[in-house]
C-alpha cells in the first residue's frame, strides 16, 4: 500500500448516496471531522459530484445505503452506472485512496449489497481502501451507530497515520463549536402569503428539485367510521405537469408539518413566525439547499423546511449540545454523546421514538439558546415520502390516484404519533382553492410486463393493492385484464376498499377475485390460505400460461407467508419437493415473473 507522506494535499471529499438523510447525515459527520483535523473538506452526493475531477481525489471516503430492495439510493444512481462501465480501465482510480461506509438493514435479504459493491468495484479499478468496509446495521440495538463511531475511529487513525498534522497544527477540540452552515440575515419586510419555491418551468420535466404542485381534487376515507385504520383515496390533478407514469411506479411527495406541531416549535424557540429573512452561504462548499424561498419567512421554514417531527439522529445532540449553557442540560447532551451514554441514548431516543420538538420541550433551556443561523445545522431537512401510485395514465390521463393508509401508533410512553405526511394529506381538502400537493414521480421496484395479455397473479393484502390497482386500471383502459387478484383486509364490512370497482371488473371478466377477511370469523383467514385453495388456478396460469406473481404490502411476514403458500402450492400441483418448488420460485425471480415490492 503506497503510504503517502503528510505533504500531499490535506483535502478528504466524502461521496454520499442517501434514500432517507442517514448516510447524508454520516456525511456531514465526516466533514466536521475531517476540518477539525485541518482537511479542506465536502460531502457531496455522488450524482451532483462532477465524475471527471474523481482522479484528481486524493482521499474519497464513500457513505451509501442499500434501499430495502438491495437497490443504490436514488441520487447515486448516476455515479454507480458510470462506475459500471465495462469501458473504464483497470488503472482508472489507481491515484485514489478512498474508503467505503455501508449502511444498511439486516432484516432484508440483500444486507448492505450496495456498499459491498462498491468496495469491489472501486478496487478493480484500481483505488487503494486505507481501511476494511464498514457495514452498518440499523437492526443493531443501538442502531447504525453501533458500527459507524468505532469504524470512523479506524478510519481517522490511518487517515493521521498517512496524512499527519503539520507542524504547528493540531486537531481542533470536539468542544468548539464549528461555524454554521449558512448565514439568515433578517430582513424588513412583509411575509407573502405566497410562499411557495416555484422556479416551474414548464420545460423541465418535474423532479426533486422542482416538484409539480398538484391540486386536490379528491380525498375520500375508504375504510368505515369505526373502523381502526383511516385508508384514503386521494385523486390529484397533474394537468400541464408533464409528469408521465407506468403501474409500479412511485410518487414522491414533499410533506408539511402539521399546523399544531410548528406552532408548539415556533412557541418553545420564542420565534416570530412572520419575521423573513434570506439564506446565505457561510461556507463555500456547502451550496444552498434547492428549493428555499427568498426571502422566506419563519413560518414557511418551520412548516416546509426543518423536520421537527422526525426520530433524531445522534448528530443532532452533537450539535444541540454546544448550545446549551444550563448545567443540568448540558451534562445530559454531553452524557449522550459518549460511548458509555449510547445505551441511555439509544432508551431515551429511538426505543419511544421520541421526536425533535419533543427532545427540545425536554431541553427547553438549551432550545431558546439555539441560535437561528444554526437550526439549519441542528434540524435536518424535511424528506419527501414515497407512495405506490394507484392510477394508470391510460385510464385517467390527468390525474394521479394515492391508497394511503394514514399512520398512527402509539409509542412505548403512550404517545400519540402521527406519520407527517400522511396525516398533513388526510387533512387537506379539496374545497380549498389553494390546496397543492408538491409530487414528481420515479421508477418503482416492481415492472409489469409490456404485454398486456401475459396473465398475472397479483397478491395485495391492505393498501397492498396501491400498484395493482394501477395495472388492473391500465389494462382496463384497453379492454384487457387476465389478472387473479387475491386481496386480504380485516373485514368485508370495514375495510374492503375498491368494492365496487372490483366487481364491476369481475363482471366484465376483467379479473378473478379472491378475498382473505381475516377478522370476519373467529379464525385468521389470509390470502395464502386463498392461495393454497386455488393452488391449481395460480399453478396453471404459472406453468401452462407463462404468467407472472406479484406480491406488494407491509414487510413484516406476509411476503415470506406468501411465497409458503406458493411454494406449496408448486410443489403439489406441479408435483415436485420442496426444494424443487423454491428453486422454480429462485428461476422465476431471475427472469422477473415473481416480484415483490414490500414497504414498512
Ligand atoms: P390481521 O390484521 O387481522 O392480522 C391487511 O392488513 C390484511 O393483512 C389484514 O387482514 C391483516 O390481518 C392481514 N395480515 C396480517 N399479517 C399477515 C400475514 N403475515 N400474511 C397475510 N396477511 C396478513
Amino acid at each position: 500500500m503506497p503510504v503517502t507522506s503528510g505533504t500531499s494535499e490535506r483535502r478528504l471529499l466524502v461521496l454520499y448516496g442517501s434514500q432517507t438523510g442517514t448516510a447524508h447525515d454520516v456525511a456531514d459527520r465526516i466533514v466536521r471531522d475531517a476540518k477539525r483535523r485541518h482537511f479542506s473538506s465536502k460531502a457531496v452526493a455522488m450524482d451532483s459530484y462532477n465524475m471527471g475531477q474523481l482522479i484528481k481525489e486524493p482521499l474519497i471516503v464513500f457513505v451509501c445505503s442499500t434501499t430495502g430492495q438491495g437497490d443504490a439510493p436514488d441520487n447515486m444512481r448516476m455515479f454507480w452506472k458510470f462506475l459500471l462501465r465495462k469501458d473504464l480501465p483497470s488503472t482508472s482510480l489507481t491515484s485514489v485512496q478512498f474508503a467505503v461506509l455501508g449502511l444498511g438493514d439486516s432484516s432484508y435479504q440483500k444486507f448492505n449489497v450496495v456498499g459491498k459493491k462498491l468496495q469491489k468495484r472501486l478496487e478493480q479499478l484500481g483505488g487503494s481502501s486505507i481501511t476494511k468496509l464498514g457495514l452498518a446495521d440499523d437492526q443493531h440495538d443501538l442502531g447504525v451507530d453501533a458500527v459507524v463511531s468505532p469504524w470512523l475511529s479506524e478510519l481517522w487513525a490511518k487517515v493521521m497515520e498517512m496524512w499527519p498534522l503539520p507542524p504547528g497544527l493540531e486537531v481542533i477540540s470536539e468542544s468548539v463549536c464549528p461555524p454554521p452552515k449558512y448565514k439568515a440575515v433578517f430582513v424588513d419586510m412583509e411575509s407573502s402569503q405566497e410562499e411557495r419555491p416555484l422556479p416551474v418551468s414548464s420545460d423541465i420535466s418535474p423532479g426533486p428539485l422542482c416538484p409539480f404542485h398538484a391540486r386536490l381534487l379528491s380525498n375520500q376515507r375508504v375504510t368505515a367510521a369505526d373502523h381502526f385504520q383511516d385508508v384514503r383515496l386521494i385523486k390529484l390533478d397533474i394537468t400541464g405537469s408533464g409528469l408521465s407514469f407506468e403501474p409500479g411506479d412511485v410518487a414522491m411527495i414533499h410533506p408539511e408539518n402539521l399546523t399544531d406541531t410548528v406552532e408548539a416549535f415556533l412557541s418553545l424557540l420564542e420565534l416570530n413566525p412572520d419575521q423573513m429573512f434570506r439564506l446565505e452561504e457561510n461556507d463555500p462548499e456547502v451550496p444552498l439547499p434547492a428549493r428555499f424561498p427568498s426571502p422566506c419567512s419563519i413560518r414557511w421554514l418551520v412548516t416546509h423546511y426543518l423536520d421537527i417531527n422526525s426520530v433524531p439522529r445522534k448528530s443532532f445532540f452533537e450539535l444541540l449540545k454546544y448550545h446549551a449553557d444550563d448545567e443540568l442540560e448540558r451534562e445530559k447532551l454531553e452524557e449522550f454523546c459518549t460511548p458509555e451514554g449510547q445505551e441511555e441514548l439509544y432508551s431515551y431516543c429511538n426505543r419511544v421514538k421520541r421526536t425533535i420538538l419533543e427532545i427540545l420541550e425536554d431541553f427547553h433551556k438549551t432550545s431558546k439558546r439555539i441560535p437561528f443561523d444554526y437550526l439549519f445545522d441542528v434540524i435536518p431537512a424535511l424528506q419527501p415520502r414515497a407512495f405506490s401510485i394507484a392510477s394508470s395514465i391510460k385510464a385517467h390521463p390527468t390525474q394521479l390516484h394515492l391508497l394511503m393508509a394514514v399512520v398512527r401508533y402509539r409509542t412505548k410512553l403512550q404517545n400519540a404519533r402521527r406519520g407527517v405526511c400522511s396525516t398533513w394529506l388526510s387533512s387537506l381538502s379539496p374545497d380549498r382553492q389553494d390546496t397543492y400537493v408538491p409530487i414528481w414521480v420515479k421508477k418503482g421496484t416492481i415492472r409489469f410486463p409490456a404485454d398486456h395479455d401475459v396473465p398475472l397473479v397479483l397478491v395485495g393484502p391492505g393498501t397492498g393493492l396501491a400498484p395493482f390497482r394501477s395495472v388492473i386500471q391500465e389494462r382496463a383502459s384497453q379492454g384487457k385484464g387476465g389478472v387473479v387478484l387475491f386481496f386480504g383486509c380485516r373485514s368485508k364490512h370495514k375495510d374492503f376498499f375498491c368494492e365496487e370497482e372490483f366487481a364491476k371488473l369481475e363482471e366484465k371478466g376483467l379479473i378473478s377475485l379472491h378475498t382473505a377477511f381475516s377478522r370476519d370469523q373467529d379464525e385468521k383467514i389470509y390470502v395464502q390460505h386463498r392461495i393454497r385453495e386455488q393452488g391449481r388456478q395460480v399453478w396453471n396460469v404459472l406453468s401452462e400460461q407463462n404468467g407472472a406473481f406479484y406480491i406488494a404490502g407491509n414487510a413484516k411476514s406476509m411476503p415470506d407467508d406468501v411465497k409458503e403458500a406458493l411454494c406449496d402450492v408448486i410443489s403439489e400441483h406441479g408435483e415436485m419437493t420442496k426444494e424443487q418448488a423454491a428453486t422454480y420460485i429462485q428461476a422465476l425471480e431471475r427472469v422477473r415473473r415473481f416480484q415483490v415490492e414490500a414497504w414498512s
